[in-house]
């Protein structure tokens, strides 16, 4: 999970909090994110931070100080929610000294995760899907044996937001991926086809990215790793057809809140109410 990033489009609160431990409902988006994870099967996350993000190593690490005030104060319930955070899963942590783009911040984990197949969670792309969408790709990279990567048709305008790529169709929602490209303008995309953030791949893609030159931004990108890594095997797309939001910017953090808020166990009920009543009193 690569968490390196300036967070810029969501200055000036990332200027002293990580974006990826804004809330989204009642907890930081990465927990919905190593959640989504853990749920597919995933136990063993690297988490990619860089200087100023030291707040989700925190969060993921036990707090004894903290635990033994909760313990003191009889508040068992939010003792073993606090401790349930720090035994998710097996969470570690690799700093990038400077955020030199996606691509760099997977080729900092190529010591940890080794010569085997891996995942790709950016965590401030949330998808509502169930089973989780990293559960549905798995099962395209054992029918398919090679990388896989979450795609999503977006509108022509909003192509300079996404990696894009040019696709052969396979099955219904499966396609061979015969090209791409980072965040071409609308006349070059090679189709309506966008790059989300989840990826499964293979782990030839760290030579790949070890002799990727800098791209879109001056940026080390993965989807130019990627590229490379075409000429030599296959990649597939799977095109999702959930929700998707980007939590990385305030509209799409706040469409996810609403969406996971009004069906959330605790406080959905209250919220959905408290919402009705807001647009009957606004007339909206
Ligand atoms: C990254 C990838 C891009 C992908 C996008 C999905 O871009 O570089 O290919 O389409 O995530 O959210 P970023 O959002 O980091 O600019």
């Amino acid at each position: 999970m690569p968490a390196g990033g300036w967070g810029t489009r969501f200055l000036p609160t990332t200027k002293a909090i990580p974006k990826e431990m804004l809330p989204l409902a009642d907890k930081p988006m990465i927990q919905h994110v190593v959640e989504e994870a853990v749920a597919s099967g995933i136990k063993q996350i690297i988490i990619v931070t860089s200087s100023g993000k030291s707040a989700i190593e925190d969060y993921f690490e036990r707090n004894v100080e903290l635990e033994s005030m909760l313990q003191q104060k009889g508040e068992i319930e939010l003792l073993e929610e606090v401790r349930r955070i720090a035994a998710l899963a097996n969470i570690r942590f690799v700093r990038q000294a400077e955020p030199r783009g996606l691509g760099h911040a997977i080729l900092a984990t190529r010591e940890l995760v080794g010569d085997e197949p891996f995942a790709v969670f950016l965590p401030d792309d949330i998808f509502d899907a169930e089973p989780p969408l990293m559960k549905q790709m798995l099962e395209v990279y054992r029918q398919h044996q090679g990388s896989v990567i979450a795609l999503r048709r977006v509108a022509k305008e909003d192509t300079r937001r996404y990696g894009m790529v040019k696709p052969q169709q396979v099955s219904e929602r499966v396609y061979r991926i015969l090209d791409m490209v980072e965040k071409p303008a609308p006349e070059e995309a090679p189709s309506d086809l966008a790059i989300l953030g989840r990826y499964i791949l293979t782990p030839e893609i760290f030579a790949a990215l070890s002799v990727t030159p800098p791209g879109t931004g001056g940026e080390i990108q993965l989807t130019d790793g990627l590229a490379l890594l075409l000429k030599q095997q296959a990649i597939y797309g799977y095109a999702f057809d959930g929700t998707y939001y980007d939590a990385g910017k305030p509209l799409g953090l706040l469409k996810a809140s609403v969406s996971l808020g009004i069906r959330h166990p605790g406080i959905g009920a209250d919220f959905r109410e408290y919402l009705k009543k807001f647009f009957e009193e606004s007339g909206g």
